[in-house]
């Protein structure tokens, strides 16, 4: 591992925000995904049978390089782990270039020695939503539940696609996309208008049952969003804030999106 990433983690400066709650600062989006493969590489090491939650993105695709190139080395494997995307666009095939499952192999899944019987994105074009979100539930209870969920974080606060409004113990379950998270998603299809208004995704609730969580946040974009989501009130206006209630959360960011938070005067 030190090999491919060297040993950031050692050297990112590193803000204790509350107990169990600690931020590391990179300089930049690839320090970024650099730091975040290695939280998930020393969670494939530590148990190669690790249960992962998988964001998409602008964000992850750099940890997704790493982690590619760290398997290509054979630093890591992710042959028995198992993997569950958080989310999913509704109406669209897992072939459709814009869909999360084209993104997922783009990014990770055709460069590492995953095992198909263990990658998990919700089909988004299942004949009843309904059964596919309570049959993505029961699969990660059926895993033994999350080991480690990587999450981004939207300009609204979504983590997910749960959308502010979501209830904090939400489950997995069908949501209308607002605005703004089709338009972040519009570079992904042809046009603005094909976006799908409406995704399924993992649930608040099923996110904080994780056991440990990765929080990742690039770019000045993000800054509110992140202020909030560790400083602002823990409520559904701002889902992200929800890692508060969480005993164990990493949260990585950029000198940009970290801009807001007080620790980082001090
Ligand atoms: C997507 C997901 C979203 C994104 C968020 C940030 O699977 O879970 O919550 O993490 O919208 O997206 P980027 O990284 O593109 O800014």
């Amino acid at each position: 591992m030190k090999e491919a990433v060297g040993s950031i983690l050692d050297f990112a400066p590193r803000k204790l925000i509350r107990p169990g709650l600690v931020l590391l600062l990179t300089q930049d989006a690839e320090q970024l995904g650099c730091a975040a493969a290695e939280v998930v590489a020393k969670q494939l090491l530590a148990k190669p049978t690790s249960v992962l939650a998988l964001p998409t993105g602008r964000t992850p695709i750099g940890m997704y390089r790493f982690l590619a190139e760290m398997c290509r080395q054979g630093q890591i494997s992710f042959h028995s782990a198992t993997t569950f995307n958080l989310d999913e666009f509704v109406g669209l095939e897992p072939s459709h270039p814009g869909s999360y499952h084209t993104y997922m192999r783009r990014h990770l899944l055709d460069h590492v020695d995953a095992d198909p019987a263990r990658v998990h994105i919700p089909a988004g074009d299942a004949p009843c939503l309904d059964c596919e979100c309570d049959r993505y539930e029961s699969e990660i209870s059926r895993a033994g539940g999350l080991d480690l969920a990587v999450l981004g974080i939207g300009e609204n606060g979504h983590i997910g696609f749960n959308e502010p409004g979501s209830p904090l113990d939400s489950r997995t379950r069908v949501v209308a996309l607002t605005p703004s998270s089709r338009a972040a998603n519009a570079h992904l299809f042809a046009c603005p208008e094909d976006v799908p208004q409406q995704a399924i995704t993992m649930g608040v609730g099923t996110i904080l049952e994780a056991r440990r969580l990765l929080l990742l946040a690039n770019g000045p974009a993000k800054a509110d969003a992140l202020y909030r989501a560790l400083h602002g009130p823990i409520a559904s206006a701002s889902p992200a804030s929800a890692i508060q209630l969480h005993p164990n959360v990493v949260v990585i960011a950029d000198t940009t999106a970290a801009a807001r938070l007080p620790e980082i005067a001090t």
